[in-house]
Formats: structure tokens, C-alpha cells, sequence
């Protein structure tokens, strides 16, 4: 992957994405909302449309007709937060000419911040933590009255299981499903158990009704969601860490990931399935023999490691060591060989030595992961990483073995785009490729972007098989096989 191909996906993860279109033709009123972060984010974002839609709200991808203006915010990096802010004073400007405009922010920086960033940002007149999106009609009450309006309260149970969200931005072919709701690891540099409260999972069967909507309306691909989709649990509700104390009924009766997943793919053979994030601590046998044994699981896996030293993984609170992290990937391989590996990795944690530093070098060396995302360590406030540990690696430290990983990183991508050169993949498109509408993009099972020439014979959502012949770090082109 080129070095601009690595910090545009990480700027797209990071970049606001407008919504697109209106649904109910009898609403009067127009939201416009604005996403940054994670895919989670995106997925939440629909469901709030989902919401709002209910109550006489369309959205709108035109800023300045809009009644309501949603920032889904993100936390996860102090860079995030500051776009968020600066956002914020564009805002402004739009505020002076339709003061009636009314601004709310949602997601994770509500919650980490709460009511004090009515203070901070005199402008915002609503806060709305992740996971309290039913409330909206009651805050959006309040707005109307003219009063500021609060919720940032967490919950033990919230899945919003029953919401069919709204598609926003969609391609029509791929769409997420969320199947876990906050985080119970507490690694020490993450804000998200802090913003999106604890662990809980949501019911099976609104998941399969949710993707059988979605294979109805023709799409093709889902991709199933969470912070750390391989503890999913579902024993009919409530928190993970409450499931010990669960009779044993209910224990021998209760859905893990590989069960879940293995529903999916047996009752949706037409749908290809994706899911992240695995956490390499939940990440069993039995997902990875589940993923082998169905063709309609693609064959990536982004498993996140975060360091190669096995003293930094025990600072940031890992729950595994580097030889059980390889381990895992043996297991990967050795059950599915053609599989995609991709990483997260985070450069000049707390105390990280030059030694440590080359750990996560060799690391990659042995891994030669496919993709991945990589950043400098960014202490959030209130993480026992901020309360506990120096944040002593100088900056221009952070970014020198940030660039290193970068660079391994672009090397190992060449290398795996390289190995499809002269194959035959198969691509499930999405629409025209970015450069050229002459051209389709797609990706193949282990998530590499194809692009091909059009025959006119296919369209978007279509599974065809590509030959290829040239790539770079970030992309395969290739011609359709007839
Ligand atoms: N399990 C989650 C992880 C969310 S955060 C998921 O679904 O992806 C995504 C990535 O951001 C992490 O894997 C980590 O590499 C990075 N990250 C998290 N907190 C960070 C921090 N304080 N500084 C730098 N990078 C961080
Ligand atoms: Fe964050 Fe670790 Fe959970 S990275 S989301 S606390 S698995």
C-alpha cells in the first residue's frame, strides 16, 4: 500500500460523511448528519435516521436546509476531536445566518465530555450518548421548547435490536449489522469502554430478520459489527460479564460468535458475510473452522495486535502474549491459507523502547499482514493509561517508528497484492471505480479493491470472476473472465 493510499484510509476513517437521501415523503423537517470514526459510528448514524424518521425528520445531504444538524463524533484520538471542534466553528457561521438551525452532537465525544461541552461549545444545543438514541424524540421535544437538552446515560441492555436503520450513503450492495454494543477489555490507551459502556450483545434473531431485510432489498454483502465481534454472547439479554451467574439452562442454551456466524452463513448462502473487530483473546478455533468451512464467509480477518513486545501488551493491558498471538495465526493459516490478515498497531505506547519498537517490527515480518491501520499512541483522558502511565516517548520518537511501521506495512501489502498477480479472483462489484466510470470496483473474498474494465454485461452487486494482471500496495486490476 503507497504511503498516501495508507493515510488516505485512515483520513477516510476519520472524515465526515454527509447523508444522501430522504425517505418519507410526508416529513417536514430535515436532518443533516455528519459522521466521524468507525464503522460502528456509520452503523449508529443509521439508526438515528431510523429514529428520526419516525419522528417527521428526513435527512439531507444540503447543510444549510436543515432543521437539525447531528455530529456523530469520535474519540478515540485526540486528532478526531479536534476535527470535531473544528467543524464546530464552521457551524457557527451557519448558525448567524438561520439561527433557528439546531445542533446536536452524538457518539462518543458526548459521552466522554457529557454536559460540560455546552459550556465548551456555546453553540451545541443537544448531547446524546451512544446509547441513548431512543430519547431523541424527547430531546428533540425539549429543543422545540427552547431548552438545551442532555442525555448521556449508559445502559446495560440497549442493542437497539429492533431498529431497522436507515441506509445512509449506501452502495446498495454492502451494509452493516451491529451485533455488540461497547467494549468490557479495558485495554489502558482506549477510551471506548468509557464511551460506549459495557459489553452486551443482541438477540440472534433480530440480527438473521435484519439481514434477511437486506438480502430482500438486494444486497449482497453485510459485514457484522462490534468492538470485539468474537466475545459475542447472546443468553437472552443483559451484560457479558452477567452471563456467570446464569443458570446452567441458560448457559448450555447461549449463542458464542462461531454459533452466530454459522447461522448467517447457512440461512444467507447468497450473502458474503464480513465482520470486525476480533480481539486475538476471543478469537477461537471454532471461528476460524466455521470460516473454513463456508465458502460465503470471506477469507479476512482484521485482528488488531497493537505491539510485537509482550512488555508493552502487558502495559496496555492485552490479555495475550506475542508467541499466543503467532499461535493464532498458525491456526489461521494452517485452516484457511489463501486468508487476509490485517492489524492495528499503535507506535510510541507508554515506555516503549527502541527494543520493543523492533518487536513490533519483526512482528509484522512474521505476520506480513495484508493491510492495516497504524498510529501514533494519543493519551485519552480518563483511560488508566492517562491516570497511570507516562506518556515519555517524544513525539518525534512516535512519528519516526510510525513511519517504520508505515513502511513495512506498504512493503508486506505490495508483496500480498502481488501473490494475485496471473489468478483469478472473485469480486462482488460496488459501483464505478473512483477514476473512471468505463471501470468497476469491487473487492474479492480477502477485501483487496479490484478494478475492471465493464463488458456491459454486469452490474453493481454481481459476483463475477476477474483475472488479474497488475497491482499496486493498495489495488488489483484485472479483466473479466466470460
Ligand atoms: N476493538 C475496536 C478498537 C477500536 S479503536 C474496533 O472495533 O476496532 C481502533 C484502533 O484505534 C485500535 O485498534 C488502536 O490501534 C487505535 N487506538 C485506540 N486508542 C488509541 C489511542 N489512544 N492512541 C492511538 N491509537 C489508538
Ligand atoms: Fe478498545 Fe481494547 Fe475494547 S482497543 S474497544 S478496549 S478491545
Amino acid at each position: 500500500m503507497k504511503q498516501n493510499d495508507i493515510t488516505k484510509k485512515i483520513d477516510e476513517k476519520l472524515q465526515g460523511s454527509a447523508t444522501r437521501y430522504t425517505q418519507a415523503p410526508e416529513n417536514t423537517k430535515k436532518v443533516f448528519i455528519e459522521s466521524y470514526g468507525c464503522q460502528m459510528n456509520m452503523n449508529d448514524s443509521e439508526i438515528v435516521a431510523s429514529i428520526l424518521l419516525k419522528q417527521g425528520f428526513n435527512t439531507t445531504d444540503q447543510i444549510d436546509e436543515a432543521d437539525l444538524i447531528l455530529i456523530n463524533t469520535c474519540s478515540i484520538r485526540e486528532k478526531a476531536e479536534t476535527t470535531v471542534r473544528n467543524r464546530l466553528k464552521h457551524f457557527n457561521k451557519l448558525k448567524q445566518n438561520k439561527p433557528k438551525t439546531k445542533i446536536g452532537l452524538m457518539g462518543c465525544m458526548a459521552e466522554r465530555i457529557k454536559e460540560k461541552i455546552l459550556d465548551e461549545e456555546k453553540l451545541v444545543d443537544l448531547v446524546v450518548g451512544p446509547d441513548a438514541y431512543r430519547d431523541l424524540p424527547n430531546l428533540i421535544n425539549e429543543l422545540e421548547d427552547g431548552r438545551k437538552a442532555v442525555n448521556v446515560l449508559l445502559s446495560k441492555e440497549e442493542t437497539y435490536a429492533d431498529i431497522e436503520p436507515v441506509r445512509l450513503n449506501s452502495n446498495g450492495v454492502s451494509a452493516f449489522v451491529s451485533i455488540t454494543r461497547g467494549c468490557d477489555n479495558m485495554c489502558t490507551f482506549c477510551v471506548v469502554p468509557f464511551t460506549r459502556g459495557r459489553e452486551r450483545s443482541r438477540n440472534p434473531e433480530s440480527i438473521l430478520k435484519e439481514i434477511k431485510n437486506l438480502e430482500e432489498r438486494g444486497f449482497k454483502e453485510v459485514t457484522l459489527l462490534g468492538q470485539n465481534v468474537d466475545s459475542y454472547l447472546w443468553y437472552g439479554g443483559g451484560l457479558k460479564k452477567d452471563f456467570v451467574n446464569q443458570p446452567d439452562e441458560v448457559k448450555q442454551n447461549a449463542v458464542n460468535f462461531a454459533k452466530l456466524l454459522d447461522m448467517v452463513a447457512r440461512e444467507f448462502p447468497g450473502i458474503r458475510i464480513r465482520f470486525s473487530t476480533s480481539n486475538p483473546q476471543d478469537f477461537s478455533l471454532e471461528v476460524i473452522k466455521t470460516m473454513a468451512k463456508h465458502p460465503n464467509i470471506a477469507k479476512h480477518i482484521h485482528l488488531p495486535v497493537q505491539s510485537g513486545s509482550d512488555r508493552i501488551l502487558k502495559l496496555m493491558n492485552r490479555k495475550h502474549t506475542v508467541a499466543e498471538y503467532k499461535q493464532t495465526i498458525d491456526a489461521i493459516r494452517q485452516y484457511i491459507p489463501d486468508v487476509a490478515i490485517s492489524q492495528d498497531m499503535i507506535a510510541g505506547f507508554s515506555t516503549e523502547t527502541e527494543a520493543d519498537h523492533q518487536a513490533t517490527l519483526d512482528l509484522m515480518d512474521y505476520v506480513k499482514y495484508d493491510f492495516g491501520f497504524m498510529f501514533a499512541y494519543s493519551v485519552r483522558p480518563g483511560t488508566l493509561g492517562a491516570k497511570k502511565l507516562a506518556d515519555d516517548v517524544p513525539h518525534h520518537v512516535k512519528l519516526r517508528r510510525l513511519r517504520e511501521i508505515i513502511d513495512k506495512q506498504q512493503a508486506h501489502s505490495l508483496f500480498r497484492m502481488q501473490q494475485f498477480i496471473g489468478k483469478e479472483v472473485e469480486v462482488l462489484i460496488e459501483g464505478n471505480s473512483k477514476k473512471s466510470n468505463q471501470h468497476w470496483m469491487g473487492r474479492n473474498s480477502q477485501n483487496a479493491v479490484v478494478i475492471f474494465a465493464k463488458t456491459g454485461k454486469e452490474q453493481p452487486g454481481d459476483l463475477v470472476r476477474v483475472k488479474v494482471n497488475d497491482c499496486t500496495s493498495a489495488t488489483l486490476f484485472g479483466d473479466k473472465i466470460d
